[in-house]
């Protein structure tokens, strides 16, 4: 399968795409962690990417695009994948739509998390993500750890994102408004959008999202 998770900051994608990746044995491909990655290791790209990611800001296009169309380029990503935060704005997902079509391929849907921003101004305050490997995520009230501090996956010091406080929270929502959601309308008249709510246990969620991709698969 091959599926675009579409979300406010904060909504889950994250949790829920560690979780649907494995299901669906496809890999989970996150924009936002591979420039984390590059940022941690020092790159040039993880050097220009870093001022736009603390303000909040989307990273150019130009730059996005290379590395996600070289991500999808691996392997493990030719029988499918599951993209976390890319695309992020129309350009992006035409962009996708014509490096698809160049390769043969399509999308089999684009999974809409929706959640109230009350809750995902709580969910984001209390996260906090692992410093080896940011798809280790926390929350100190939903998601504890089980020792205060440390990842439970890998023993690795926990931290709050720079990008998570109050003022940069609210720029990437209206972030979010401005370029992202409109996606959705542009996936929808592709007829590939399914919305679930992701309010409730992560393991709900999975199970609705799995439910809603199975059956916009059938449709
Ligand atoms: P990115 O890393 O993609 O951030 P985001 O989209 O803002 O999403 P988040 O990672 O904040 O949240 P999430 O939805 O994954 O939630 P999570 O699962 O962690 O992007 C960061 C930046 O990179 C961007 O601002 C931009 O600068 C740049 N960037 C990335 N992609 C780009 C692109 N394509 N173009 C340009 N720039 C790009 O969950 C949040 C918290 O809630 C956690 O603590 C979790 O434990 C908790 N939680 C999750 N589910 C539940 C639940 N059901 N109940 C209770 N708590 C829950």
């Amino acid at each position: 399968m091959r599926i675009v998770l579409v979300g406010p900051p904060g909504a889950g994608k994250g949790t829920q795409a560690a979780f649907l990746a494995k299901n669906l044995s496809i890999p989970h491909i996150s924009t936002g962690d591979l420039f984390r990655a590059n940022i941690s290791q020092g790159t040039d790209l993880g050097k220009q990417a870093k001022a736009f990611m603390d303000a909040g800001d989307l990273v150019p296009d130009e730059i996005t695009i290379g590395m996600a169309e070289d991500r999808l380029e691996q392997a493990d990503a030719v029988e499918g994948f599951l993209l976390d935060g890319f695309p992020r704005n129309e350009f992006q997902a035409r962009a996708l739509d014509a490096y698809m079509a160049g390769h043969g391929i399509a999308l089999d849907g684009v999974l809409d998390l929706e959640v109230p921003e009350d809750e995902v101004v709580k969910r984001i305050a209390g996260r906090r993500v692992c410093r080896n490997n940011s798809a280790h995520v926390f929350h100190v009230q939903y998601s504890k750890p089980a020792t205060e501090g440390v990842c439970d996956v890998c023993g690795g010091e926990l931290y709050q994102r720079s990008d998570d406080g109050e003022d940069k929270v609210r720029n990437r929502i209206e972030v979010y408004h401005r370029e992202t959601e409109p996606i959705i309308d542009y996936y929808k008249q592709q007829d590939l959008v399914v919305t679930i709510s992701a309010l409730g246990p992560v393991a709900e969620v999975t199970q609705r999202a799995m439910d809603a991709l199975r059956a916009g698969e059938r449709r």
